[in-house]
């Protein structure tokens, strides 16, 4: 199987073939998610929450995330290779980002993720000039939680709608080529990702009209023992076992079957 590019999302997005993504932390998943046609495996710093047990994923290390990095790359699968950018590894300036993205590139990584809005835009444009493909990541932040007040919808309103498009805008300007869109209201992804030119969106509590759909493995396997948000459906109600699972995940995307009216805001 051909493994997955950069290039070949872009044409997924043009095509308007949605894009399949899920998060894999080691070689085993990252192998089953590509024979399952996940077309990109996120390296998420959620791994502090569903490996570590972290109660959010502000203690997670770069060497966290590139020793992660490593054993997803070396699945040698079919998926894209996305990894975050830990809390605190990307805020100082650009210089201290691009060494953060350098070891996760050198990693494994085919692209990194960092969360922010505007704010964000000079970073982004740094890395990208310099050959770091840059994933970008708004509404609800998980690295900001302390600051938002919990893991509550983002976007709301006329104001917070106009942030967001705001955000989007200025990213994509940045040359961000994906950007996850996480806990916003329907209707406001849905009018984020027609008002944008090439970045396509990726959509987590989203809705079903961004141009991809993410979701942390562990969440949709229902494997997680804490509580799950709203926007989670766990894949193994009848299915015959995990990569039948995950195959159905990638099935329900494709059709616009997933996320379903009750997975949204
Ligand atoms: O860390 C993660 O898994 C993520 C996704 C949920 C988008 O950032
Ligand atoms: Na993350």
């Amino acid at each position: 199987q051909k493994p997955v590019t950069l290039f070949e999302l872009g044409k997924m997005r043009a095509e308007g073939r949605k894009i399949a993504m899920l998060t894999a932390y080691d070689r085993s998943f990252a192998a089953l998610c590509g024979r399952a046609g996940v077309d990109a495996v996120l390296v998420g710093d959620s791994l502090g929450n569903v490996l570590q047990g972290q109660k959010s994923t502000l203690p997670v290390t770069l060497e966290h995330m590139a020793y992660h990095t490593e054993c997803v790359a070396r699945a040698d699968g079919r998926a894209f290779v996305i990894t975050d950018m830990p809390f605190g590894s990307y805020h100082e300036n650009r210089e201290q980002a691009m060494r953060s993205a350098a070891r996760l590139m050198a990693a494994g990584a085919q692209m990194v993720k960092l969360e922010g809005g505007e704010f964000m835009a000079d970073t982004i444009r740094f890395l990208v000039e310099r050959g770091v493909p840059v994933c970008a990541h708004i509404g609800l932040t998980p690295q900001s939680v302390h600051q938002l007040g919990g893991y509550r919808v983002q976007g709301r309103g006329e104001e917070g709608a106009a942030r967001l498009r705001a955000d989007a805008l200025a990213l994509e300007q940045a040359g961000a080529a994906l950007m996850v869109m996480e806990m916003v209201p329907a209707t406001v992804a849905k009018d984020v990702t027609a008002s944008l030119a090439s970045m396509a969106t990726i959509g987590i509590g989203a809705g079903p009209d961004c141009d991809g759909q993410v979701l942390v493995l562990h969440d949709m396997l229902g494997v997680f023992p804490g509580r799950t948000a709203r926007f989670v459906r766990n894949f193994m109600d009848g299915a015959a076992g995990v990569e039948d699972a995950v195959s159905r995940y990638v099935a329900a995307v494709k059709d616009g079957s997933f996320p379903a009216a009750e997975h949204c805001y």
